[in-house]
């Protein structure tokens, strides 16, 4: 709810021109760092989710490990990390997205979720969407049913929001940012 977005979005930190000159960019850090703030972030999402019951939580490489994990602890599930690509050791799915200037590529193990599993897919902050949707077409690829992604932060004016819900997916964000 609103008061709790403005005490969360209260301990988000803009950084002026990192990493490159003219962006501000959204550090969670402070968040993390504090017990209290933390604890409300991680509750609302496993609040959210808990009558869902979902079968596992998919985090986004590297800021969506540490929230997914938590909220996977929480639910008493399993997590499944999906990784930026040359990371995961045993056989993989891959699928890429473009980025301003080339593209990237993410990867999930094949045996990560079974056919019908229902998951649920978290990262620290929407920009894009290329992330988010491509995580999502890993885990359709493998047969699962993504019940709903979620994120702290949205960046609405970037489009990724729009994207990630045209492609089907439900998107769950606590803060916007312009
Ligand atoms: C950032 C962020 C999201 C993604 C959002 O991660 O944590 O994962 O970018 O951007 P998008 O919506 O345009 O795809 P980054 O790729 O910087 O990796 P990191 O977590 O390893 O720092
Ligand atoms: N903060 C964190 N991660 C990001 C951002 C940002 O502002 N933009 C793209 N990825």
């Amino acid at each position: 709810h609103a008061l709790t977005a403005d005490y969360i979005r209260s301990h988000i930190r803009t950084v002026p021109d990192w990493p490159a000159p003219g962006v501000q960019f959204r550090d969670i850090t402070p968040l993390l760092q504090n017990p209290k703030v933390f604890r409300v972030l991680i509750d609302e999402f496993v609040h959210r989710w808990f009558d869902l019951k979902p079968d596992a939580v998919a985090g986004l490489d590297a800021r969506g490990f540490i929230l997914g994990a938590v909220v996977a602890y929480e639910l008493n599930v399993g997590f499944v990390p999906i990784r930026k690509k040359g990371k995961l050791p045993y056989t993989t799915v891959e699928e890429s997205y473009e980025l301003e200037y080339g593209s990237a590529t993410v990867e999930m193990h094949t045996d990560a979720v079974k056919p019908g599993d229902r998951v649920v897919l978290i990262d620290d902050l929407i920009a894009t969407g290329g992330t988010m949707t491509a995580g999502l077409r890993l885990l359709q690829k493998l047969g699962a049913e993504v019940i709903e992604g979620a994120a702290i932060v949205d960046l609405p004016e970037l489009g990724g929001s729009r994207r990630i819900r045209d492609a089907g997916l439900p998107l769950f964000t606590l803060v916007d940012y312009d």
